[in-house]
Formats: C-alpha cells, sequence, structure tokens
C-alpha cells in the first residue's frame, strides 16, 4: 500500500478526482466503486467540476455503492441513494442503468446481497475501488472483526459507528444495521484508493499503515493489495512514524 500525503483537503480531493478520471480516459467503461460520507465529497465536487468545465464524461461507466443502511427507502434524506444523486450520479453523465447501490428495503436483504455480488460479477468486477476509513478502520461498513473472506451481507454496526451516523438522523434513528460489499470484494478490485483527511482519523491511518494486518483493523487487509494507495492530507498523516503499532 503506498501512502501520499497531500498539503490539504483539497489537495487530497483533487488528485483522488484525477485518479478516477484517469481510470475513465483509458477505460471510459471503468467500473467504479465509490464510498459516501464527509471525506469524499471534495473528489465529487471536483470531478462534476470536470464533467462540467473539462468534458469528462462518466456515460460508459458502472457503478457501484460500497453500502447502504438496512430499513432506508431510496428517498430518505439520509439514505446513500439519496446521498450519491445529490452529490455525484444526479450532477454527472451517468448511465442510470450502471447505477448500483444495495436496496436497504429488499424484502429478503440476504438475497439483496447475493443479487449485489452477482451483479459485480458480471460488470466483469471493480476496476477502481475509492474508500474512506472510519475512526475504527472500518472500511464500507465492515467494521473491525469483519473477516477479510468476507463477500456483500448484511452487518450490524458498531456501537462507535452509530454514535458518528446518529448525526444524521433524529433522536436514536439511525439504522443498526446496513448491507456492505464485503472484504474479499473489496480486495478483489484491480485498484484501490483510500482517502483519509482529518486528524480524528490519524490513529486509524497509523494503525492500518504501521499496525498488523488484521481482522480488528479493516483497512490493514489493504496492506497485501497488490495496487492500493492511501491518499491523505497532513492531519490523517499525522500520527504516521510514530511506533505506533495495531
Ligand atoms: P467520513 O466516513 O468520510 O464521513 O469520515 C468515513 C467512514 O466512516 O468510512
Amino acid at each position: 500500500m503506498r501512502a501520499h500525503v497531500f498539503p490539504d483537503y483539497e489537495a487530497m480531493s483533487t488528485a483522488a478526482a484525477d485518479a478516477v478520471a484517469q481510470s475513465l480516459e483509458e477505460e471510459p467503461s471503468t467500473v467504479l466503486m465509490l464510498p459516501t460520507g464527509i471525506t469524499p465529497l471534495g473528489m465529487y465536487r471536483r470531478l462534476v467540476e470536470m464533467h462540467r468545465t473539462e468534458g469528462l464524461s462518466f456515460a460508459g461507466a458502472t457503478f457501484f455503492n460500497l453500502d447502504e443502511y438496512l430499513g432506508l427507502t431510496p428517498d430518505h434524506e439520509a439514505s446513500y441513494h439519496v446521498y450519491m444523486k445529490e452529490n455525484f450520479y444526479g450532477l454527472i453523465d451517468a448511465d442510470p442503468a450502471r447505477i448500483f447501490v444495495p436496496d436497504g428495503t429488499a424484502s429478503d436483504p440476504e438475497v439483496e446481497c447475493e443479487r449485489y455480488e452477482a451483479a459485480i460479477a458480471e460488470a466483469g468486477g471493480i476496476d477502481v475501488g475509492v474508500l474512506g476509513i472510519g475512526r475504527n478502520g472500518h472500511i464500507g461498513f465492515n467494521e473491525p472483526g469483519a473477516r477479510f473472506d468476507s463477500r456483500t451481507r448484511v452487518v450490524e454496526l458498531s456501537e462507535s459507528t452509530r454514535k458518528i451516523n446518529a448525526a444524521d438522523f433524529e433522536a436514536d434513528r439511525a439504522p443498526g444495521r446496513a448491507i456492505t460489499v464485503g472484504m474479499a470484494t473489496i480486495f478483489a478490485s484491480s485498484a484501490v484508493v483510500l482517502l483519509a483527511s482529518g486528524t480524528n482519523k490519524a490513529g486509524a491511518v497509523a494503525a492500518a499503515v504501521e499496525g498488523d494486518v488484521s481482522e480488528s483493523m479493516p483497512a490493514s487487509m489493504l496492506r497485501n493489495h497488490p495496487n492500493a494507495s492511501l491518499f491523505l492530507d497532513e492531519d490523517a498523516a499525522s500520527d504516521l512514524g510514530q511506533g505506533v503499532a495495531g
């Protein structure tokens, strides 16, 4: 896993957008896997700007989201369907037939997970997976302890993740479960770019990069990936090289 440290959030976001744009320019039918959260907003803003001012097209691309809350309708304002539409898919020339987000209201969530895995396989697998990282080291909603061989499945969110996510919901209404793309599904991506910004991610970043490769620190799995990059701003990199261990 190669770590790239950028001076600030904007520079990191621009670099992430450039990496996505480059893959699209080389291969317009690129299959992308994309995250939600605060961290990727700058990347999405820059990609939308490149679409508007530089003619970057997403028309041939396929998009898979990393996760979705279980039980939220696609029009719920805190759903990742709405997040992606408002911040990205609704602002570019994406083909709606090639946008995939797990259905949090599927009558049988297990079947939905299988359907999602099958759709990724049918698309030929993920070319570029962009990820955030949780303060606890989660990637997607693969919380500490997630097996490295896991596939897309229903997961329980950890207490700390629920607390952080609660800000997006009315009092104690934050969902406790989600559908997430699995660890092995992420690992099978041809390239992975993990983004981290801010001092509140510094501990997780240091543990992922310098601690043990362990299922207790999900992001550490990427150390064994042949083409994984870590894009950090200086704050997120601030605990690196301090002798921090897993
Ligand atoms: P954030 O979320 O970008 O909102 O910090 C990242 C994550 O929890 O995976």
